[in-house]
């Protein structure tokens, strides 16, 4: 992989943020006491109460639940692409009211623009925010090596691999410089082999970018490869049943999933999801 720009030589407007003061590194993202209520003309789903949890700067935090316990809509309202029924969701001790550039989010479907070549789709934002061609075409440069996609800038998105495109997704999201990456299930479509892979990479490129990470995964080998701290959703409605601190060291290799902690540590956490599915999805309750 090539080497990072240094961030001086990055668009205005595209520069590291600056280190987070004590205050912040203690509490960069919060959530506070959300409650998330849809209603619909027949029925009324609650599906997050009195959720609480709060993310560290450049910490890795990943989400672990039951299918439907409410992670996606944490991340929405974290997003700020939804709005929670009651409580808050602070980012730097600013409630968060709606979309913003210091929130970069990538989802499991594959979230590029298919009209757009690889290097176009990395600028888009960019674009938007007028920044220079010659600087656009140097962060997109950058990116794009960083996610292993060199030599393909000129490629459309349809000609790509899953997991080539769901690169140029997080290269895009990147490119954007927000402080803290929202990330719901980006590799879930991804065969084995090419998660693997992608693990590595997103922990190469957050350990070079220093970003905060949210990220939602049924994978719990994945969450506990990825994470400093993993958190498990309680069943719908959704709250927080346990915050475990991941301990081994970084960098992380793959080799790391065979180890004899590692792999008691994930059947500690696969029981405790367990408890919460119901029986007929082989929950233990
Ligand atoms: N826009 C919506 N309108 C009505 N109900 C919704 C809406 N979005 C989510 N829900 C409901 O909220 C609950 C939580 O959904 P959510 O998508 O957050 O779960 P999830 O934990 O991400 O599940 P999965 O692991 O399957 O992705 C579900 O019961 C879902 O049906
Ligand atoms: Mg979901």
């Amino acid at each position: 992989m090539s080497e990072i720009v240094a961030s001086q030589q990055l668009p205005p407007g595209c520069q590291q943020p600056p280190p987070p003061t004590d205050a912040e590194r203690s509490a960069f993202l919060v959530v506070d006491h959300v409650s998330k209520v849809f209603q619909s003309n027949r029925e009324m789903v609650v599906a997050l109460q009195d959720f609480s949890c709060s993310v560290d700067a450049g910490t890795f935090v990943a989400i672990v639940g039951p299918s439907g316990c409410g992670k996606s809509t944490l991340l929405r309202i974290s997003a700020g692409l939804a709005q929670p029924t009651s409580g808050a969701v602070l980012v730097k001790g600013k409630k968060i009211e709606g979309p913003g550039p210091d929130r970069g989010v990538v989802f499991q479907s594959y979230t590029s623009f298919p009209w757009l070549t690889v290097r176009e789709n990395v600028e888009f934002g960019l674009k938007l925010r007028n920044i220079s061609e010659e600087l656009r075409r140097e962060a997109s440069r950058r990116l794009i090596a960083q996610v292993g996609l060199s030599g393909f800038e000129n490629a459309y998105p349809e000609t790509l691999s899953g997991g080539m495109k769901q690169r140029v997704a997080i290269a895009r999201t990147l490119a954007n410089y927000p402080d803290i990456l929202i990330m719901d299930e980006p590799f879930g479509a991804l065969d084995y082999q090419t998660r693997w892979a992608m693990q590595e990479l997103l922990l190469d490129v957050w350990e070079k970018e220093k970003k905060t990470v949210l990220f939602v995964t049924h994978d719990i080998e994945e969450a506990l490869f990825l994470a400093d701290a993993v958190i498990v959703v309680s069943q719908r409605p959704g709250r927080v049943k346990n915050t475990l601190a991941i301990p081994f060291e970084r960098p992380r290799v793959s080799a790391l999933k065979a180890n004899q902690d590692f792999v008691a540590m994930k059947t500690e956490i696969v029981n405790l999801v367990r408890l919460e599915m119901p029986p007929e999805f082989g929950g233990r309750r």
